[in-house]
């Protein structure tokens, strides 16, 4: 099977194989099907790699239902094993995987390096702690003469999985199906394979086969595999849908600590996380000068290639995704809205967009209600909690939330308020192995990381004992 190298941090040559990885091997699509990718910073082809098709999907089915009756026997101790191993891999091979991040996803080498792969290794590690972990439940049913059942069994948890990758960054999870294989997984327990959402995910969504499906990414696709569920084999979904976050400040905060957070919260990653703070309230009696000093703040960025160390903003993902910024822009304008900063294209290299805010929003207007996915803020000032908590929970999503504010009481009151999947008070992000992540309302349900996410991969069996006295 063909490989391709790219070029990494600090010019090292990373090689990857371009085909999908079934059975610890890697093969070409059906129809020797292939998808171009491009790297975001430059706009230029970077490499071809494999587009699996629904027959290829079928094939990967199989291999996961092969794989899954022995590896539903295998011991807890060998599950652990083999994620810790995995962990270690990926932290020796570290930086491979962030400069891979970088070149397709345009995502900061040092943010990668420094968050995202270290949190890639802690969830592995966590994970592999609950492996043993994982036990049937034990419960006293008292039933005639005071008898008492005793239900022990662990039903050990043990999945296979297919993992299909976003269509225009597959890179990180080629360089990972290397290290799968040499972790030593059974092949077939985790298969990889990249392909276009509406020809691999669907053929997924539509498998009589698949038992569970987790999704992350837009409404629109979420609604979609749902409804595709309900029609063929009612498989278990989790989905983890967007955001419009809210900020919440109030005149008590510590000022630094609330300017820091809520301008980290919109342009980390550039503001494409779903749990971004793009809604930012601000409490009247400060509003114009956090505003002021908000707008300063924000504009600090040094654009340019993701991988060198001194670039503090990358490009947003693809052309796709800088025209629906600058659209944005335009329906900010349109409803009355002040630009703050930003609002522009920047370079006509790659696909740079500059962090942009707005201020006065009206809660209704569409750059408050709609997820932009984007380093964009939307401002407005309030004057009473009841109304932050109502304009908080003015919107169809509910997945992330912070509030600034120095008086406890005033944060319990908003947290309880506010309806969202996490807050978090007086700063911004939860993105921990061992605290759950996932939303309310249309932001989608279920849970990644803690223990929660377990429940969402196993399933309960309820067995009653009848023991029959004993006839010696
Ligand atoms: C796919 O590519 C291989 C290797 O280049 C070639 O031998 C094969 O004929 C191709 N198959 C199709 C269906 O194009
Ligand atoms: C969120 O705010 C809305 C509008 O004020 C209110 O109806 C709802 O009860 C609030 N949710 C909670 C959990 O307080």
């Amino acid at each position: 099977m063909a490989t391709i190298t790219v070029t990494g941090f600090e010019g090292r040559q990373i090689t990857v194989s371009t085909g999908l990885f079934i059975d610890n091997s890697f093969v070409p699509a059906f129809d020797n099907k292939t998808i171009d990718i491009e790297n975001p910073a430059t706009g230029a082809h970077l490499v071809t790699v494999s587009a699996a098709q629904p027959e290829d999907v079928d094939r990967v089915v199989q291999s996961s239902k092969k794989a899954y009756a022995t590896w539903k026997t295998e011991s807890s101790n060998t599950r652990r094993t083999l994620l810790n191993r995995l962990a270690d891999l990926i932290e020796r091979d570290a930086s491979d995987l962030a400069s891979l991040e970088a070149v397709d996803a345009g995502i900061l080498y040092r943010d990668s390096i420094g968050l995202h792969v270290p949190q890639a290794v802690e969830t592995l590690r966590y994970f592999a702690g609950w492996a043993d972990k994982v036990d049937g439940v034990s419960m006293s049913i008292p039933q005639g003469m005071i008898t008492i059942w005793k239900i022990a069994p662990a039903l050990a948890a043990g999945n296979t999985l297919i993992i299909k990758t976003p269509e225009m960054c597959p890179l990180y999870a080629q360089k990972l199906s290397h290290l799968i294989a040499e972790a030593g997984f059974p092949p077939g327990v985790i298969n990889i394979i990249c392909g276009v959402g509406a020809v691999a995910g669907q053929a997924l969504a539509e498998h009589m086969e698949v038992k569970k499906l987790s999704f992350t990414g837009s409404s629109a696709v979420g609604r979609a595999i749902l409804a595709t569920s309900a029609r063929t084999n009612l498989k278990k979904i989790t989905l983890e849908l967007g955001g419009k976050g809210p900020s919440v400040v109030f005149d008590d905060a510590d000022w630094d600590n609330a300017l820091l957070w809520t301008t980290l919260g919109i342009t980390v990653n550039n503001g494409q996380i779903c749990a971004a703070g793009s809604r930012i309230y601000v409490q009247d009696t400060i509003y114009q000068k956090f505003v002021e000093e908000f707008s300063k703040r924000s504009r600090d960025a040094i654009h340019g290639d993701p991988l060198l160390s001194q670039t503090t903003k990358g490009p947003v993902m693809n052309a796709g995704q800088l025209d629906k910024m600058l659209s944005y822009v335009q329906k900010g304008q349109q409803g009355g809205a002040k630009l703050l900063h930003g609002g522009e294209r920047i370079g006509n290299k790659g696909h740079f967009f500059a962090n942009t805010a707005f201020s006065d929003v009206s809660q209704d207007a569409a750059i408050m209600q709609e997820e932009i996915f984007g380093p964009f803020a939307s401002i407005a000032p309030f004057k009473t909690e009841e109304e932050v908590i109502a304009k908080a929970n003015g919107t169809l999503y509910g997945l992330s939330a912070a509030v600034f504010t120095n008086d406890l009481n005033k944060a319990f009151r908003i947290t309880e308020g506010i309806e969202s999947g996490q807050v978090t008070v007086n700063t911004w992000g939860t993105v921990n192995a061992n605290t759950p992540f996932g939303g309310v309302k249309e932001s989608g349900f279920g849970r990644d990381n803690g223990k929660d996410a377990l429940d969402e991969w196993t399933t309960v069996k309820s067995v009653k004992w009848n023991i029959l006295p004993s006839k010696l």
